[in-house]
């Protein structure tokens, strides 16, 4: 198995990265750091038991492992905001736009998708041991489907091509190193940073819950990770709760 020094794992094909180091994890063949990048992806999943789809060789699709007995599973939310803060630190060395957040984990550029994050657990009893870090970042791809005509990739942002690989081991070392001081200092508290950079933050939006859609503006995030908005009154929501349907235009 080709190892490069960041510790990274590249395979030519597979069916899905976040597949990949989960199966890695459970028969005990890898350590913490380590991080698996595909070329192609033939059943690459997204959130909420959505496809992933990225054109072979143009974009990054990464695995990051993580082992995680260190942090309660209550404080999982830590771990999905220092994987969002990652993607930002690794934007801001390739381009100067400003580079949101959309909650929970959705990396926003000029209000288009830019990447997207997956993160799935191995806990046992009430013991969280592992987490597979799963990122889809949009690097060279100019041509996007139909169904995601708000996507966007850094060369639609900088005019420039990549190497893909070198930009894997860049995010590979931004996501490690937010995840390391999260471990290395009980006070660390990446939630005002993630604050700071919540897209739509004291906008106005349109969101769903069940049938009915409703305008609220997003105040900020929770420590628990829930998202905070506020019209007649002041709403809090788990993941998965609502769906987003557009910002309000002004
Ligand atoms: C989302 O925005 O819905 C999350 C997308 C996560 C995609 C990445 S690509 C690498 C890893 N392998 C997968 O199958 N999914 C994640």
């Amino acid at each position: 198995m080709p190892f490069t020094p960041a510790k990274l794992i590249i395979l030519e094909t597979v069916d899905s990265t976040n597949n990949y180091a989960m199966a890695m994890v459970q028969n005990g063949s890898i350590e913490s750091g380590y991080a698996v990048f595909a070329k192609e992806q033939t059943a690459g999943r997204g959130r909420r038991g959505k496809a992933w789809k990225s054109t072979p060789s143009k974009n990054i699709m990464l695995s990051v492992i993580a082992e995680m007995q260190w942090l309660p599973i209550q404080q999982q939310f830590g771990l999905s905001m220092a994987a969002s803060l990652g993607c930002t630190d690794f934007f801001s060395i390739y381009t100067k736009e400003s580079i949101k957040i959309k909650w929970p984990n959705d990396i926003f550029i000029n209000d288009r998708k830019a990447g997207g994050i997956l993160i799935e657990n191995v806990i046992k009893g009430k013991l969280w041991q592992w987490a597979i870090i799963g990122i889809g970042i949009n690097i060279n791809q100019e041509n996007f489907q139909q169904e995601e005509f708000n996507a966007t990739s850094l060369k639609e942002i900088t005019g420039k091509n990549y190497s893909v690989i070198e930009l894997a081991e860049q995010l590979h070392l931004c996501v490690l190193k937010r995840i390391e001081t999260l471990s290395s200092s009980a006070d660390v508290n990446f939630l005002c940073e993630y604050n700071e950079n919540l897209y739509c933050r004291n906008e106005l939006v349109k969101l769903k819950k069940g049938n009915i859609v409703f305008e609220t503006m997003i105040k900020e995030v929770s420590g628990s990770g829930e998202l905070v908005t506020k019209d007649a009154m002041e709403r809090r929501f788990e993941f998965d709760e609502i769906q987003w349907v557009g910002k309000v235009e002004k």
